[in-house]
């Protein structure tokens, strides 16, 4: 994947150099490291080539300490496939030992000094000493045709591993919010990257809040439905029903009072509170459902076998102090409710010990690495995991931001729903396809697709294409750019790929056939100008091919799904 997909987007024109690249290649560098073996299907050329490159600048320079081994794909076509611009720097380093040699030269001896190997047809040095490789074409087609037969895979991991990811993780009594796009887009994204890498891949979505904003919910359900027990409530508006709720919870001291008692008594698992409590998870339920159907609603029993000893009474609340961290964990508040602490360590325990996970990752916003740093020590210091044979980590992320640099909101100064940003990305991917007059072309199922894909497909991908550790900024205008780095140029290359295979009639089975390369063409089909294919050259047609099954890949991981036409 990795190398294979920077070099198909450079090969496309778009600039390789994207944090999610940098991430998935890091990733796949690792597991091959991990599982000791190169991948058969997809080797990565690049690693390959630094191989041979090493091998021979240390021939050349035995004296030279850490020389600089930089092999990049080529830009363009006329300097080769491959390049590797080492010389230049090896010239200044023999500089500062007083020797003046110039980088050409410098690359000629490099290239006297290549061992014999499978890559390489020929080299040629251009410019100040750039050494341009060209790549021997019987192993580029067998690199293509095993990645055409076989798929783009990599082999299986050598034992099963499960990964727990916790992600998206909305506020079950509350909509969802811009805020939690992030958690969810990334979170999706790194399950499918785990899954096509062979993980088990456990999503959890660790639906928060039941704890006052229920006790508020219910209070409100006693006195607004009092008869609730035996009448369905009709609660339309969730968002209306928890607003008014929370205007009393923090103007009425009274219903303040009763709301934290019913959240102690939905805690001890009160029949009656019970009731209401899952009459609103349903409300709320439905709306979830409408937005992220595959996701899983866990909720987390709020049992925690905390050993005794390490707890302390502190003003009738029962608190953890972990070694090395300053803040202590609430266990147990003076009414005798328990907090989001006592959730997450109940949690990460039945991840641990009863989903035995592997890997347990919590995506969630870089505000809360606070809480996970003290959950994840505790967890240690009761013994429940050790970090050198499980990995359990906070991913975290920045915030989103408006064009103004700001937190993003709406005009009203409120926090922007989900669902009205999605609304409007629909909207403005429509119009994007009208200005350019697809509605002309395209059916109008083609065309309803065509706007999903983009709308969806442009907020994730500008989503994961920025560093995730950074705050970053939401601009429709940005992300639905067909010119830029975008989900919408990928898109629309992807969709010119295939229909150059439906113009030259060619269907799947006919490409899985096993050719050779014989000699290079730049042209796929050629064509009257009634638009009647002639001849087609399947050499460059298998290379589309392939181009398309990398993207393919790409936009699955990062849960982008393309259309044929748009
Ligand atoms: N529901 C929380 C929020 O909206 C995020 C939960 C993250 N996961 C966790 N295990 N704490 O902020």
């Amino acid at each position: 994947m990795d190398n294979l997909l920077c070099q198909v987007l450079a090969l496309l024109g778009t600039p390789a150099s994207r944090s999610i690249m940098v991430e998935m290649d890091n990733f796949v560098k690792s597991l091959q490291a991990e599982r000791n073996k190169p991948t058969k299907n997809m080797i990565n050329i690049n690693s390959r080539l630094q191989e041979v490159f090493g091998c021979a600048i240390k021939a050349a320079y035995p004296d030279l300490e850490n020389p600089p081994l930089i092999v990049t794909p080529s830009q363009q076509p006329k300097f080769g496939d491959y390049q590797c611009n080492s010389a230049m720097g090896i010239s200044q380093m023999l500089k500062t030992k007083e020797q003046k040699v110039n980088p050409r030269e410098i690359a000629e001896n490099i290239t006297r000094h290549l061992p014999n190997n499978e890559y390489i047809e020929k080299v040629e040095i251009a410019g100040p000493g750039f050494i341009n490789v060209h790549l021997r074409k019987d192993f580029v087609s067998e690199q293509l045709t095993n990645l055409l037969v076989n798929g783009v895979q990599l082999p299986p991991l050598e034992e099963r591993k499960k990964v727990v990811v916790d992600f998206s993780s909305p506020n079950i009594a509350k909509e969802m919010h811009v805020g939690h796009l992030r958690s969810t887009i990334i979170g999706e994204s790194m399950c499918r990257l785990f899954e096509f890498a062979g993980y088990d891949v456990l999503r959890l979505n660790h639906v928060g809040d039941w704890g006052t904003q229920f006790g508020m919910l219910i209070a409100h359900l006693q006195d607004k439905f009092p008869d609730y027990l035996t009448v369905s409530p009709p609660i339309g508006d969730l968002q209306a029903f928890y607003k008014e709720s929370k205007r009393r919870f923090d103007t009425e001291e009274e219903f303040k009072k009763r709301a934290y008692q019913c959240v102690v008594l939905l805690q001890s698992k009160n029949p009656d509170i019970i009731k209401a409590w899952k009459l609103i998870c349903d409300v709320s339920r439905i709306l979830f459902n409408k937005y992220i159907p595959t996701l899983l609603a866990l909720l987390v029993t709020f049992v925690c076998f905390f050993p005794l000893g390490f707890v302390q009474v502190d003003d009738g609340r029962k608190i953890v102090f972990v070694p090395g961290c300053s803040i202590p964990l609430t266990i147990v508040k003076s009414d005798g409710g328990y907090t989001y602490d006592t959730s997450d360590l109940a949690a990460l325990k039945q991840r641990l010990v009863e989903e035995k996970a592997d890997m347990v990752i919590y995506v969630v916003d870089n505000g809360q690495s606070m809480h996970f740093q003290v959950i994840f020590a505790a967890a240690q210091m009761i013994g429940w995991y050790d970090p050198k044979v499980t990995r359990v980590s906070h991913a975290g992320f920045g915030v989103v931001l408006g064009e103004d640099k700001k937190k993003f909101k709406t005009r009203s100064g409120e926090t922007v729903r989900l669902i009205d940003l999605l609304e409007e990305g629909l909207k403005r991917s429509m119009d994007k396809l009208k200005e350019k007059e697809r509605d002309k072309v395209l059916t109008a199922e083609e065309l309803k697709a065509a706007q999903t894909s983009v709308a969806y497909g442009c907020i994730k991908y500008a989503d994961l294409s920025h560093n995730r550790l950074n705050d970053y900024i939401f601009s429709f205008d940005k992300m639905l750019d067909d010119r830029g780095n975008t989900a919408a140029y990928l898109l629309y290359a992807f969709t010119r790929i295939r229909s150059i295979a439906r113009l030259a009639n060619i269907d799947e089975e006919m490409l899985q056939y096993k050719i050779y390369i014989s000699h290079y063409s730049n042209q796929c089909l050629s064509s009257l100008s009634s638009g009647e294919v002639l001849k087609v050259n399947m050499w460059r047609m298998l290379l589309c091919e392939a181009v398309a099954a990398v993207m393919a890949k790409g936009f699955d991981i990062l849960g982008i799904k393309p259309v044929q036409r748009m």
